[in-house]
């Protein structure tokens, strides 16, 4: 029926078409004409203060909200629900703790009627992962780190073309999270998947993306851009990472926003981008 893309392709184009959003209750709009396109197979980090809007415009992309103007496409649709295409990822894992690891990470097979094939699938994911030793493991076991390793075999298992992530490393401590940073960094490319991610922290943001979109506060809109043109693996001590990642924090600095200067938003962020 549907032939809007090739069957080759792993990977989702998209489009977000002037989005305005308000809330029910709210005197102003949440996001306010966010427009941007994402190219299939782009990697993009998203990062702005807390509040401005990032994970609203993130769960537009996945279908979970509709905007109350303009539109999300992907691959041309108009997107107005889920997809088992893209796939969504939060901060905490939400696993299923009566469920072993292979259990968890093939439930959205499982929920995808795809059961019957999904022990070998997972198998060779949480390999992947860096879980093989871990299979039979009772999930509550786990490091948050190998939680959050399930919770991303399980969004790879249905084969998404695309990756959402709602700052999905911030629970975890700094060596654990770069080493993540650069697993997924690596698999989304490998697999030729196109990643949003949503992030407050500068670092990951440079470690990660092809193009880091800037979003300000009040309302809620993109306010600039930034192509990290770096190889990948990505060596963090290298003069250019260090330079980009400098170069971000000033451009995020200047990017205004409304409401930063009120005595209550002061040092909201900091202490993650110092963490940096
Ligand atoms: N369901 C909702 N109803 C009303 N306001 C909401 C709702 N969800 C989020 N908001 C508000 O929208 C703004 C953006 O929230 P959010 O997208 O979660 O920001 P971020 O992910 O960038 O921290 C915040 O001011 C938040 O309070
Ligand atoms: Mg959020």
């Amino acid at each position: 029926m549907s032939s809007h893309r090739e069957s080759s392709a792993m990977s989702a184009r998209i489009a977000i078409d002037y989005v305005t959003h308000t809330f029910r209750g709210q005197p102003t709009a949440t996001l306010e004409d966010v427009d941007a396109t994402i190219q299939a197979g782009e990697k993009i980090a998203l990062i702005g203060r807390s509040g401005c809007g990032k994970s609203t415009l993130l769960h537009m992309l996945a279908g979970l909200m509709l905007p109350s103007q303009g539109c999300v496409r992907i691959d041309g649709r108009r997107v107005t629900k889920p997809s088992a295409k893209w796939n969504m990822m939060f901060q905490k894992p939400s696993l299923y703790p009566w469920m072993n690891v292979r259990q968890n990470a093939a439930l959205g097979l499982v929920f995808a009627g795809q059961g019957r094939s999904a022990n070998t699938r997972v198998d060779a994911l949480l390999d992947l992962v860096g879980l093989g030793d871990n299979k039979d493991a009772n999930v509550q076991q786990l490091s948050g780190g190998q939680q959050q390793r399930v919770a991303l075999a399980r969004s790879l298992a249905t084969e998404p073309d695309l990756l959402l992530l709602d700052e999905p490393f911030s629970a975890l401590d700094a060596f654990t999270r770069s080493a993540l940073q650069d697993e997924v960094a690596h698999i989304t490319r490998q697999r030729d998947l196109t990643l949003v991610i949503v992030t407050h922290d500068i670092e990951e943001a440079v470690a990660m993306a092809d193009r880091v979109l800037i979003m300000s506060r009040n309302p809620g809109t993109i306010v600039g851009e930034l192509r990290v043109d770096l190889p990948f693996p990505r060596d963090r001590n290298r003069a250019e990472f260090t330079k980009l990642r400098e170069h971000l924090m000033n451009k995020f600095r200047d990017s205004g926003d409304a409401h930063a200067a009120k005595p209550e938003n002061i040092g909201k962020d900091d202490a993650s981008q110092a963490a940096a």
